[in-house]
């Protein structure tokens, strides 16, 4: 057993049985596939939860989980109804909190099925916990992730206090005045549980920062945070993007695009990445400047998520009309302005991060956003970033970005216009830049970063 425990409710792949056999495949999100680069080459046991029937099948029949070297998966079985109002916490409440997204006027509704299913966002962490507590070797280092995970730390110090542990957040952290939407024993507990780790660890300093006002709301003493930003590998990154798969998604790229521009965005298809904005940006660029008509096209690859979430089908409805909306009023025939791909295509993915000419990250607030990185160091035709100054990225990259208001659609119109008619030379030296800040702390250094912050916990207490 290894000495380093991480803990997340993803598991380094997605796992899936073909004819008896487990396959493992890419997890959804930036998370799961940087912490599995992390770990390559080190011996550490990863905790997570079985995400789907066949996970939970290959977790009860104690199926041998193919994993790299030196790396051991355990996936936790929870039980139906637990996983299922663990979801509605975990991300119909806490990452709207987290990402600013409640519309205030209805939402949160606290109500007594809101308290109920709390109860099981609490069951759900203290199984986890337990699965720590007991297979975490004497004195190990444990690394709790997200959100979803926000009550393991207070359960481990009190059931493991030899444990060296670190709550890391790679989501935004809220604000005091966005965490009073939750009941105030809510809120204490939440963030009382997270500083009884050893540290509290973000991405960049104001979330570490916001995380210290929060728990100065509810706790007596000021928790120990660590900022520890993470960045990408380019070599891995240029590996996978050499492969025969990526090769032909670029030929069918370049097919499509037919000799026009591209502005490109990749993401989870999520509220936060403010994607519907996006599309009335490039609308009001294309009403604005007829002669980028026939000359540009915006290539959005989102890949599906949390489609039992309500908001997020109503989303998805309104990001297919966006693009519907653009294609009818701006397109040709066999040449729409916009091309919608709503799958989970990481080839084709990596294909578009290396041939943009503009890639538009204007997400309303994100932890980090690794696909602004992931542009940066693949991209060979000095591609120019579009970036939110609301992403944890914008820190790191946005000395050589073209910054972007999220909520300013007409701003981002002109920024994407600005990006397109860069000149060549401005282009290359931003882009170079580009490329080193993004790999700088690669997932390896990061998680070193954040290992050698992990103390012994303590029950937090309230003030
Ligand atoms: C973000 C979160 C991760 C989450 C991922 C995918 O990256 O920080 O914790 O796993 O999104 O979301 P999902 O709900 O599909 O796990």
């Amino acid at each position: 057993m290894s000495d380093l425990v991480v803990v997340a409710t993803r598991g380094p792949f997605a796992l899936r049985l073909e004819a008896g056999e487990v396959v493992a495949g890419r997890a959804a999100g930036g998370l799961a596939p940087s912490l599995a680069a992390a770990l390559e080459g080190r011996r550490a046991l990863w905790i997570a939860a079985a995400a789907s029937r066949d996970e939970r099948e290959i977790a009860a029949r104690g199926l041998p989980i193919p994993a790299p070297e030196g790396l051991t998966v355990r996936l936790v079985v929870v039980p139906d109804e637990i996983a299922a109002a663990h979801r509605l916490i975990a991300n119909g409440t806490l990452w709207f909190l987290h990402h600013g997204l409640f519309d205030r006027a209805h939402r949160p509704t606290v109500d007594r099925r809101w308290h109920e299913a709390w109860e099981r966002y609490r069951a759900y962490n203290a199984l986890f916990g337990d699965e720590i507590a007991r297979l975490a070797p004497a004195s190990a280092t444990v690394v709790i992730n997200d959100y979803q995970l926000s009550l393991v730390g207070g359960r481990l110090a009190e059931l493991r206090p030899d444990l060296a542990t670190v709550h890391f957040t790679h989501t935004p952290f809220c604000v005091p005045e966005e965490l009073r939407t939750l009941p105030s024993d809510v809120a204490a507990e939440l963030v009382g549980s997270i500083a009884s780790c050893g540290a509290a660890g973000f991405h960049t300093e104001r979330w570490a920062g916001n995380f210290r006002r929060c728990a100065g709301e509810y706790l007596a003493d000021e928790p120990r945070t660590l900022v520890s930003p993470l960045g990408v590998d380019p070599r891995r990154l240029a590996r996978e993007s050499a492969s025969p798969g990526v090769e032909a998604a670029r030929a069918r790229l370049s097919a499509a695009v037919d000799g026009r521009r591209i502005v490109f965005r990749s993401d989870r298809l999520e509220l936060a990445k403010n994607i519907v904005r996006g599309f009335a940006a490039f609308g009001e660029l294309l009403e604005a400047e007829p002669g980028w008509r026939d000359s540009v096209v915006f290539l959005a690859h989102l890949y599906p998520s949390r489609e039992e979430l309500p908001e997020y089908l109503a989303y998805r409805n309104e990001v297919e009309r966006a693009a519907t909306r653009l294609n009818e009023r701006f397109g040709k025939p066999g040449r729409l302005p916009v091309i919608l791909e709503i799958a989970d295509d990481h080839d084709a993915s990596l294909a578009a991060l290396s041939s943009y000419d503009v890639l538009l990250v204007n997400a309303l607030r994100d932890g980090m956003n690794l696909v602004a990185k992931e542009g940066a160091v693949l991209n060979t035709r000095d591609g120019v970033l579009c970036l939110s100054k609301e992403v944890g990225a914008f820190e790191a990259l946005g000395e050589a970005a073209v910054a972007v208001e999220p909520f300013d659609i007409a701003g981002t119109a002109r920024a994407i216009r600005e990006a397109l008619e860069m000149p060549a030379s401005d282009r290359h030296a931003r882009a170079r830049r580009l490329a080193e800040l993004a790999a700088l702390h690669p997932p390896a250094e990061w998680l070193e970063g954040v290992v050698a912050e992990a103390r012994p916990g303590r029950r937090a207490s309230t003030s």
